[in-house]
């Protein structure tokens, strides 16, 4: 190793963003008083998180699925089955303290589900997105000065769950929630969610040419904003939201305490992860002009910093909302590196063959 984790860690408090704040609450230790959680949601990327971590703290949880998404998941947790389209029998006549959505894509679903269980849960925790946002979002702006995203039509279910329509029905889906739970609503906006378990490539695109010692290709500005929060602190912090009792309304739920900017994240990536590799970066206008493949480089791609990748967390932070360094997050994620199918929205970046291309000849140019 190039650089040890310590060295690391202490090199990444020196430049702030990387750093571990100080007090920050793990996940050990038992809640003071058990809760009943309903997860709506819990065989896919964060349900896991959520429920081991409510299991860790002796919470009992039940989970409602369609079955379809790793069925034997949790053997030992209840499993509701039924779908969010209007097919809720199996949560009928039965209490919890509280639930977290987090497989509401569609306002009807989830007005469906808040008006069901209204009276038989104390908190609704909706998993909304950053997303909800419009585009007018400016760097100032807080959970209750942005202005939400809108669509034309709001009844409109013809587009697939993460498709164009995403953000204004996540909007909607909020709505919905508060209108039946009020005060005892909970809407969680996340930006870019990764860790272990997350199935897409935006993070651990990274990793991957990292593990690899490549040199490697690096779109855009060094000085890119970034947030990305580790599943692991943003479900924790949602359950210990929940055993405080007191938690109310928006939450931008964005790590980590700083944005990240691109250079020294992906450079403190490299020293945590003993890397070989190199860092090239490549203009996006260049880039376009020699290239055809399309990538999905998450946060990277586009014209340069945006308000999405700026989002305040501090209503978060004061109620609870800590972030663990993204050295370990990245170290976790590479123990389990080799266990990914298809990623969920395409390859995190080039692929090899066009990264190689593309390198060779922006340093012949
Ligand atoms: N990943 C991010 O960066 C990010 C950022 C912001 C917000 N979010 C939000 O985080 C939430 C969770 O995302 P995720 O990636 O964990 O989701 P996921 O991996 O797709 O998991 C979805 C879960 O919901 C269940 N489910 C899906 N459709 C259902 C239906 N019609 N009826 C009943 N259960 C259903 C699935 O099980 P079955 O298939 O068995 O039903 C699975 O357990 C989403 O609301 C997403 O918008 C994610």
């Amino acid at each position: 190793m190039k650089t040890s984790r310590r060295s690391f860690i202490r090199s990444a408090s020196a430049i702030g963003a990387l750093a571990a704040l100080p007090g920050w609450a793990c996940s050990q230790g038992t809640s003071p008083k058990t809760l009943n959680i309903l997860v709506l949601g819990g065989t896919g990327f964060i349900g896991p998180h959520e429920i081991n971590y409510a299991l860790s703290r002796g919470h009992k949880v039940t989970m409602f699925n369609r079955g379809k998404t790793a069925p034997e998941r949790f053997p030992n947790v209840e499993n509701l089955i039924g779908d969010r389209d209007d097919q809720l029998d199996a949560l009928k006549g039965r209490d919890w303290d509280a639930v977290i959505d987090n497989s509401g894509f569609y306002p009807r679903h989830v007005r469906l589900s808040a008006e069901l269980l209204h009276g038989h849960v104390g908190k609704y925790v909706f998993v909304s997105s950053i997303s909800a946002y419009g585009e007018g979002l400016k760097l100032d702006d807080d959970e209750f000065t942005a202005a939400y995203a809108v669509m034309d039509d709001p009844t409109d279910e013809s587009d697939s769950i993460y498709g164009r329509t995403y953000g204004p029905r996540k909007a909607l889906c909020e709505q919905e929630v508060s209108k039946v739970f009020g005060g005892d609503a909970i809407n969680v906006r996340p930006g870019i969610i990764t860790g272990t378990g997350d199935p897409t490539e935006r993070l651990r695109h990274w990793l991957r040419r990292m593990v690899a010692g490549n040199e490697i290709l690096v779109p855009g500005q060094d000085d890119l904003p970034v947030q990305y929060i580790d599943a692991a602190d943003l479900c924790g912090w949602m359950v210990r939201l929940l055993e405080d009792g007191n938690g109310s309304g928006p939450y931008n739920a964005v790590g980590a305490e700083k944005p990240y900017r691109a250079r020294p994240l992906l450079e403190g990536l490299i020293a945590s992860t003993g890397s070989e590799s190199t860092l090239t970066w490549v203009d996006w206008e260049w880039l376009r002009a020699n290239n055809t493949e399309t990538a999905n480089y998450g946060p990277w791609y586009g014209e340069g910093p945006t308000p999405f990748m700026q989002v305040t967390n501090k209503r978060a932070m004061a109620a609870g909302l800590r972030f663990r360094p993204i050295g370990d997050t990245a170290n976790d994620m590479i123990a389990e590196l080799d266990s990914f199918g298809e990623p969920r929205w395409g390859p995190g970046g080039f692929s090899l063959e066009t990264e190689a291309a593309l390198l060779a000849k922006w340093h012949a140019k």
